[in-house]
Parts: C-alpha cells; structure tokens; sequence
C-alpha cells in the first residue's frame, strides 16, 4: 500500500491518542507520511521511553516535523474529562480542528502500571476493572465527546477507534480488557448510526497480536511468530500493517465505509460478526 497514495491526507488535521509510543506511533508517522499534520499523545511527556522507544513526546512531534508536516505534543489521562478539554484547546491552538481522529491509547495494562494480575473475571481487582475501563472505554468516549462536535457541524470527519482481536472471542485471562475492547467495537457502530446524516465516519480496527515494543515486554513471545516473512499468517502482525489500515479508513479510499470494524489478524478471527 505505502507509496502508491502519495500525500492523500495532506493538509487534514489529525490527532492520534497513545502515540508517544507503540502502535498509535506508528500510525501517527504514518498519517504524516501521507501528508497529514498530526497531534501526538501520551499519559505524560516520558511515557514514550516506558518500553525503550522514544526518549519523550517532543521528540516524537519533532520526528513528525521533519516529515515536512506540523505536529503538536499533549498529555494527559484520557479518562479525565477536563484533561481531555484542554489537549483539545491545546491541538486548535497550534494545529486547527481536527479532522481525522485515532482512539488508540489504550492497552491491557492496570492500576500498577502492569498487567493485572490476577487477570480473570472473577479475581480481577476493583482498582484494574476501573483503570482498564477508563483507559480503553471511556477514554475513547471522553475523546469523541470532545472531538467529533466540530466534524459534524464542518459535515465531515472520519474517526478510527482501536479495538482488537480480543473483542471478537471469548477470552480468559485478559476478560476485562476484552469485554471493553467489545465495548469500543459497539460504541463504533452506535456512533456511526447516531450520526448517519452527518457526514462522519466511525469505523474501528482490531488488531491481533502485534510486536509493539509493551507486547513484546509484558509476555513470552513465541519465536517461530516473529517472521513477518513467512509463508504461513500464524504470526504476530508488524506495526505498519495495522498503521496501514488505519491510513485506509482516515482517507477518501474508504469514504462509503462507515460503521465497521476491520479485523488485521491475519484469519486469526474467521467468522461473521
Ligand atoms: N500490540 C498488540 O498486540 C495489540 C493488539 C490488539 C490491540 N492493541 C491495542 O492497540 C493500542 C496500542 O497498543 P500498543 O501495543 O501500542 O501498547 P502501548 O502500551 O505501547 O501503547 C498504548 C499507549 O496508550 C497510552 N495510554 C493508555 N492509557 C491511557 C490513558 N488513560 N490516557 C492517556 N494515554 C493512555 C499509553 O501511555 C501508551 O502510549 C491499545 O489500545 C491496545 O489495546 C494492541
């Protein structure tokens, strides 16, 4: 797909959640590939070097200056409402309304900053059910809460909330996580429905596992998955090919699709739903 589009996104204003590191990085990098000026976003200014990735997010947004296009850096918890109003206050302030909007913080990680554990349904902590609720669920709302108004009154917008396979099976360990993840792939589709007239765009991706920095320090990995080369799709997906299609839904290829979710799995999830 990259290098066949040329600038299709250039000029749009987009803002990516989680991209200080990680796969939201990834996407960001490359929605400004394809000419986009792109927000940049973590929990704090050195969540991005966590996992051994970039040293801060002013180093990520001056990354993204050098691709020609402008970057803005905001942190905050996307669960805090009043947060979320000033990153927003803060992206129009240097960057303009944006257009294209990437739900993707995130993640199964819980009140201690690990995976929860125990990580079932019925030992989970309190304290991780409410970290993991806002992290993934409400954070995504609070954000389109804040960030979808304008593109509905501008008539256009295209919106991409990130899921993952997990949403689609039934899971345990990592029930919690998985339930919300659902919860974001429905959110998608009622949202797409409430605004049907408007001109706006929600769709959702859901990955499969995919070697991101935070995967790859949070479990055993399994060797014979990390060939991207291999013949076989029992493998753990790269980064850019879930970033790949994100850039799909955020551009005008996609513009009847509305309402879906696309599963980046390789088949790991093959069945209607
Ligand atoms: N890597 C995978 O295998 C995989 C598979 C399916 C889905 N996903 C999803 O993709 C997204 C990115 O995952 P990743 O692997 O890049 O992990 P990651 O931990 O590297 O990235 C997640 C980012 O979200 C930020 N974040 C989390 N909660 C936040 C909050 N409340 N407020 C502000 N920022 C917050 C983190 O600081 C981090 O920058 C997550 O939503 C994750 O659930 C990942």
């Amino acid at each position: 797909m990259r290098g066949r589009h040329g600038k299709e996104l250039a000029g749009k204003i987009a803002f990516v959640t989680g991209s200080g590191r990680g796969l939201g990085n990834t996407m960001a990098l490359r929605l400004a590939e394809l000419g986009a000026h792109v927000a940049v976003h973590d929990l704090s200014p050195t969540e991005t070097a966590k996992y051994g990735e970039a040293k801060s997010l002013a180093d990520v947004a001056r990354q993204i200056e050098t691709m020609g296009v402008k970057s803005a850096g905001v942190t905050g918890n996307i669960g805090d409402k009043a947060a979320v109003a000033r990153m927003k206050q803060e992206i129009e302030a240097k960057l303009g309304e944006v257009e294209i909007l990437v739900n993707c913080a995130g993640g199964d990680i819980g009140a201690t900053g690990n995976k929860p554990k125990p990580n079932n349904a019925l030992d989970i902590s309190f304290e991780d059910i409410k970290v993991l609720t806002d992290n993934n669920l409400i954070g995504t709302m609070l954000v389109c809460q804040a960030f979808v108004p304008p593109m509905v009154k501008k008539g256009s917008g295209s919106v991409i909330n990130i899921a993952s396979a997990a949403a689609h099976l039934g899971c345990s360990p990592e029930v919690v996580y998985s339930t919300l993840k659902a919860a974001v792939v429905h959110y998608t589709r009622c949202l797409a429905k409430e605004l049907y007239h408007d001109g706006v765009r929600i769709n959702a991706v859901s990955p499969g596992p995919t070697k991101t920095a935070r995967f790859q320090a949070t479990r055993v990995t399994d060797p014979d998955k990390m060939d991207a080369a291999k013949k076989s799709f029992d493998r753990y997906a790269e980064p850019s090919e879930i970033a790949d299609a994100v850039a799909f839904l955020a551009g005008p290829r996609s513009k009847f699709i509305n309402g879906q979710v696309i599963r980046v799995d390789g088949g790991l999830t093959l069945f209607p739903g």
